[in-house]
């Protein structure tokens, strides 16, 4: 059986950190600050919306919901992220993803104030990453490296493999790997002979999406793997994108879920929203 990655753990560990940073900020006056847009109802949505809040609570960032109707238009929506733009109290903008239909992401992405993008997902943001000079980082694959680091697994050299090419998980975690000199492979769906590719992977990274999708026949033995998933199954609990049980076994090192990727998430945002604090005073 491989080591588990804690990210309870060490997400707890640097939430502690930035209590105590947050504390100093405000001897000097400075409150970093957080606001969540919120469009409808989407369950999945919703869960991480309360956990980003108790967090912030947790470490003293302000922290503000704004729900909105599933009916909003884009224009009143650019509106808000206008408003947020300005406002002093707000360090950090953070628009929750998928939004409706009716709704242009990539637009709504391009009107947050890059300065105030914690999730890192403006293109500019995302630019900067590609050109190797990164600004605000995308969560959950700078968690990811930040799990790396603390448990002293080096990528000099390692063949990567990611599973999944959202703008979100999979090309960033790419290109944050690649800026470590692994050889990276971004995988997906379309992929032919996936197992066979993912087993080539010192260091496996799988955001595809789907429960239980990865099994041992994909895991080199000795390799690091990452679940990125966070999916429902029949029973309503919650299952990685990978089929811990057996991966486990032939892993070296190997992320739960839950308790694995997910609070390192959480805990990135909340250091971009102290580090956009410190930069915007
Ligand atoms: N939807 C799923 N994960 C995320 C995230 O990290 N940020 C935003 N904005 N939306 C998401």
């Amino acid at each position: 059986m491989g080591q588990l990655i804690n990210g309870r753990e060490l997400a707890d560990k640097m939430q502690e950190e930035m209590k105590q940073e947050v504390s100093q900020l405000a001897e000097k006056g400075i409150r970093p600050g957080l606001v969540v847009l919120l469009v409808g109802e989407n369950p999945a949505s919703q869960t991480y919306v309360k956990n980003k809040d108790l967090a912030a609570a947790k470490i003293g960032i302000l922290s503000k919901v704004e729900r909105l109707p599933e009916t909003i238009s884009e224009d009143e929506l650019l509106e808000k992220i206008a408003f947020y733009n300005k406002s002093e109290e707000f360090h950090g903008i953070l628009v929750q993803l998928p939004l409706p239909g009716h709704i242009d992401e990539e637009k709504v992405l391009l009107a947050i104030d890059p300065k105030k993008d914690v999730d890192g997902f403006h293109p500019m943001n995302l630019g900067h990453l590609f050109v190797g000079n990164p600004t605000m980082i995308p969560c959950t694959p700078y968690g990811i490296m930040k799990m790396f680091e603390a448990y002293d697994i080096d990528l000099d050299g390692k063949r990567a493999v990611v599973i999944g090419r959202s703008n979100i998980v999979g090309k960033p975690m790419a290109q944050l790997m690649l800026m470590k000199n692994a050889t990276v492979t971004i995988a997906h769906s379309r992929t032919k002979d996936l197992p066979a590719l993912a087993k080539e992977a010192d260091i496996l990274v799988v955001a595809i999406g789907r429960g239980h999708f990865v099994t041992k026949e994909f895991v080199k033995p000795g390799a690091v793997v990452i679940d990125v998933g966070m999916n429902r199954d029949e029973n309503g609990k919650l299952i990685g994108d990978v089929k811990f049980d057996e991966v486990s076994e032939l892993a070296e090192y190997i992320t739960p879920v839950p308790k694995g990727v997910g609070p390192m998430t959480i805990t990135m945002l909340m250091y971009q929203t102290i580090e956009a604090a410190k930069k915007l005073k």
